[in-house]
């Protein structure tokens, strides 16, 4: 038997909400997962990720454990779009699906809230596999080792253009960067603007979000790191877009735009190429559906 699980790419850190707001997006990354007698197998990425330490392999390992599947060897096989430490929850994707395939082999998918906790605290902050499992706009917190979490309804009219920069920048290095204490003046213009952040987008006030994408905890420390950044962010908005925020750890800066909009994203385009700047972009929506199985795979 094979299980086959797609996970939509995420992006964190939505505007002001700093590891407690994230959204998933229509791009998405596949595994398959088949038990075997023959050790471990990866296929389908970079090689120096195909061995015990590849992400997927070890969140399927633990989540065996906790699900109490036995195996001696498992065959894995990644495929997909979301590209690999760019700020749009690659990593999420593999360990949401390195659970979820272990959970399906015991017949345990629906204890959605058993594979988020073990996604959280493998991942070690809720916004990007919350939204990863779940779909949607997601508010997670952690709560005395315990995650909660719930779904902001996002009103219709919008859509989300990563634009996404040819090199990585790691979770690791972008955390390192920030400050270990902030001030009342910054958390409360944070406070303020998550807030305003789930009321604009659940009542479709759009025009707020450019405000309530503000952030004072990360953008400010992590942009130094991210060539063009405040010239993209700068003409994204010239050429449109309705808020902008840095999408995750980065270095993906996202724009949000109406749904309407039809000339923004050959417009950004058309400035990266001039600057020299070898970014992609892509047009998505929110994702609602989350991580699910692929039925009628043998
Ligand atoms: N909230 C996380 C961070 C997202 O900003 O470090 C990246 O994994």
């Amino acid at each position: 038997m094979k299980v086959k699980v797609k996970v939509p790419a995420t992006s964190a850190n939505l505007g002001s909400g700093f590891d407690v707001a994230g959204l998933a997006l229509t791009l998405y990354n596949t595994f398959t997962f088949e038990l075997s007698e023959d050790g471990l197998n990866i296929k389908g990425c970079p090689e120096q990720f195909c061995n015990e330490n590849n992400l997927t392999y070890q969140a399927f390992k633990r989540a065996a454990e906790v699900c109490g599947l036995e195996y001696q060897g498992v065959n894995i096989e990644c495929s997909g779009e979301v590209p690999y430490t760019r700020g749009l929850g690659s990593s999420s994707t593999c360990i949401v699906a390195g659970i979820v395939g272990a959970f399906a082999f015991k017949d345990k998918v629906e204890e959605r809230q058993e594979i988020l906790e073990l996604a959280t605290s493998i991942e070690g902050h809720p916004d990007n596999v919350a939204p990863a499992m779940f779909g949607g706009m997601v508010v997670s917190i952690m709560d005395e080792g315990v995650s909660y979490h719930d779904i902001v309804n996002v009103k219709e009219g919008i859509k989300f253009v990563p634009m996404i920069p040819d090199f990585k920048l790691s979770t690791k290095e972008a955390r390192a960067v920030l400050p270990k204490e902030i001030s009342i003046k910054d958390g409360v213009y944070n406070v303020g603007r998550v807030a305003l952040m789930v009321t604009a987008l659940s009542n479709g006030k759009y025009d707020l979000l450019k405000f309530a994408c503000k952030d004072a905890f990360h953008e400010n420390y992590r942009s130094k790191l991210i060539k063009g950044f405040e010239e993209v962010k700068k003409e994204a908005y010239r050429v449109g877009a309705l808020a902008t925020y840095l999408s995750g750890a980065g270095p993906t800066i996202m724009a949000i735009t109406s749904e309407k909009e039809e000339i923004f994203k050959s417009n950004i385009e058309k400035f990266l190429k001039e600057k020299s700047l070898n970014w992609a972009v892509h047009e998505l929506s929110i994702d609602t559906q989350g991580a699910f199985i692929i039925e009628g795979e043998e």
